[in-house]
């Protein structure tokens, strides 16, 4: 298998996109198949929510430092968070040495591809770590108005750089009652525009998913699509 292949880049369209819940899903299903997979954050700035989340799926596996190298306590934008001392190559070579030590590696991002980590050059966002690491993406995209553009922007990013392997999440995150008109359409218009992008979608699972168990329930309940997308993989 080529470098890489086996690493997986979780974006999203926006902050709050749903990419914890995809990671923290995909993680839990794939362990759940007896695959050492692995989940990092290398990058988070404010609570480290995410981090207790994912690393409760993964006891044992890596330390909260080795999980997420890089935390700001400042709830802003890497490169702000960091005051500027992030370097792409940190972050690069905190994903790398991660790799090798699993069957499958899912890397969370934060914000969404275009967030500024870091001010080398004329300004790095992830799509550039993705650049080097060759990686696969997942997009993670709330299933409500205004996804189209996000979605269509994102992608073409994608497609500017190269990526080869980009799988879109379109998640419901507002209960049926909530729900906007756009959701019945958002995934057809979308694969209109996309017709080689695998599209899928998750359900609203509940509120308060933030725990080991509400993610295991969470889950058994979107099992099948769930296996759809490592298949596809
Ligand atoms: N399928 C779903 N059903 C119900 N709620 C969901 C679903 N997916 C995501 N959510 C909710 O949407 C909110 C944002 O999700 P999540 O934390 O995964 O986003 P994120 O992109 O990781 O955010 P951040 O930028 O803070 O890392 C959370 O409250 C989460 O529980
Ligand atoms: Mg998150």
């Amino acid at each position: 298998m080529k470098r890489g292949s086996r690493t997986f880049f979780i974006t999203g369209t926006d902050t709050g996109a749903g990419k914890t819940i995809l990671t923290a899903l995909l993680l839990d299903h794939l362990r759940a198949q007896g695959e050492n997979a692995i989940a990092i954050k290398p990058l988070c700035t404010g609570p480290r929510d995410d981090v207790r989340l994912l690393q409760s799926l993964q006891p044992g596996a890596l330390t909260d430092d080795e999980m997420n190298p890089f935390h700001y306590a400042k709830p802003v934008t890497p490169l702000v968070a960091s005051r500027g001392r992030l370097k792409r190559e940190h972050i690069v070579s905190a994903i790398r040495q991660r790799e090798g030590e699993c069957e499958r590696l899912l890397v969370e991002g934060a914000g969404g591809l275009r967030v500024p980590l870091s001010s080398e050059a004329a300004g790095v966002t992830w799509d550039e770590v993705v650049n080097t690491l060759k990686c696969g993406v997942i997009l993670a995209a709330p299933n409500r108005l205004g996804v189209l553009n996000h979605v269509n922007l994102t992608l073409d990013r994608l497609k500017t750089i190269g990526a080869k392997k980009v799988f879109v999440v379109l998640s419901d995150c507002n209960p049926p009652s909530r729900r906007d008109a756009s959701a019945a359409s958002n995934e057809r218009v979308l694969a209109g525009f996309w017709p080689e992008t695998p599209f899928l979608k998750l359900p609203y699972l509940g509120s308060n998913l933030g725990t080991p168990e509400k993610i295991r329930a969470a889950r058994k309940k979107t099992k099948k699509t769930l296996a759809r997308l490592v298949s596809l993989l």
